[in-house]
């Protein structure tokens, strides 16, 4: 298939806007674990497989979904620059997704709405305030998922989720080389960059409140009882990320389908959390599917309500870091022509 020869070449303006909605992306551990490689009309997403958590991410699931939560800002953000977005999933090799940008129609109310959200939605690690989440609220952020072979799952027994939360707090505790590995993306702050970098977890953002249901947990975490654990869980709305299989388009879809619904939380004056550090203990995520009577394997669960205190947005590397070459350059000339896809 070759680019359509009604494509325009995307303008400098134009790919910052994507480059800064990629930016803003959640990412495990704030790692920004992706590149943007402009070509033309087309915008494709390269996963930085260099980045790699051996103890907290050993497969490089949480680093696929991160780039899936970057596709989810990536399309949108082509829409409002009325580009179709139109999307394609190359089967190997870096380049996880490529997200084509011929002209298209204008974006519609309910996509404007989703992309000015991208820059309200945070990590909120905090209580929540005490007002429920009303069910038409709780229905509308679990159907923005919108990826076929993920399903969004409001999970029942939340006894044994909290249980289990509990466990696995207490293994990440009490696990030396987890915790060497964490510091680096938290210490002072930031990443391996140190103080004053753009990645990493800030230490001030990893609030212990609402522990284990949001957060790192690091070697002084406190591990309430299982009663109590249980009790912390109730304020907040959650959904459990579920798919069939365990491939990397579907890591990719669950990171998308995650991202949607986070950024629709935020579009409904919501906030929440994404959790996936227990679901990397050995054997923790088969236990937990047949506990919960899951309907697949959980990728991440998330977990939302109505925000009690706002929380600051997160550093972001330079942008001029995001793509290769002189930002905003493209690194392709100006005038080159439109590439061949396949
Ligand atoms: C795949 C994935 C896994 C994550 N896992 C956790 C987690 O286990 N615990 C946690 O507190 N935050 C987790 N996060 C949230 C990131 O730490 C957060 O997105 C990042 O620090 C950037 O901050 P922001 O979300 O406020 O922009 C995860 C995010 C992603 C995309």
């Amino acid at each position: 298939m070759t680019t359509s020869p009604s494509a325009v070449a995307l303008a400098p303006s134009e790919i910052a806007v994507l480059a800064r909605a990629v930016s803003r992306a959640p990412s495990v551990h704030n790692t920004q674990p992706w590149r943007l490689r402009i070509h033309y009309s087309d915008a494709d997403l390269v996963e930085r497989t260099e980045i790699w958590l051996p103890r907290h991410d050993p497969d490089g699931r949480d680093r696929t979904m991160s780039c899936g939560a970057a596709l989810a800002h990536l399309q949108p953000a082509a829409r409002v620059l009325r580009r179709c977005g139109t999307t394609s999933f190359p089967r190997t090799g870096a380049v996880v997704a490529t997200v084509r940008a011929d002209p298209g129609a204008s974006p519609d109310s309910v996509e404007l709405v989703r992309y000015h959200a991208i820059s309200r939605r945070r990590s909120h690690r905090r209580w929540f305030a005490g007002n429920e989440v009303s069910e038409v609220d709780c229905s509308a952020v679990a159907a923005a998922a919108g990826e076929p072979g993920v399903r969004a799952v409001v999970p029942g027994h939340l006894d044994a989720l909290g249980e289990m939360l509990g466990f696995a707090t207490r293994v990440f505790r009490a696990d030396p080389a987890y915790q060497r590995e964490l510091w680096m993306w938290i210490a002072h702050t930031c990443g391996f960059h140190g103080l004053g970098a753009e990645d990493g977890v800030p230490e001030g953002s990893l609030s212990d409140e609402a522990l284990p249901a949001a957060g790192l947990v690091r070697p002084d975490t406190p591990v309430p009882d299982d009663a109590r654990v249980t009790k912390r869980l109730r304020p907040g709305r959650f959904l459990v990320f579920c798919t069939d299989r365990d491939t990397r388009p579907e890591h990719l879809a669950a990171g998308a389908a995650v991202e949607r619904t986070w950024v629709e939380a935020a579009a409904r004056g919501l906030v929440g959390s994404v959790l996936t550090q227990p679901l990397h203990l050995l054997g923790f995520r088969e236990l937990l599917a047949e506990r919960l009577e899951l309907p697949g394997r959980p990728q991440a669960i998330f977990r939302f309500s109505h925000p009690a205190d706002p929380v600051p947005p997160l550093p972001r590397r330079p942008l001029t870091d995001l793509l290769p070459g002189d930002f905003p350059g493209t690194g392709a000339e100006p005038d080159d022509p439109p590439r061949s896809t396949l």
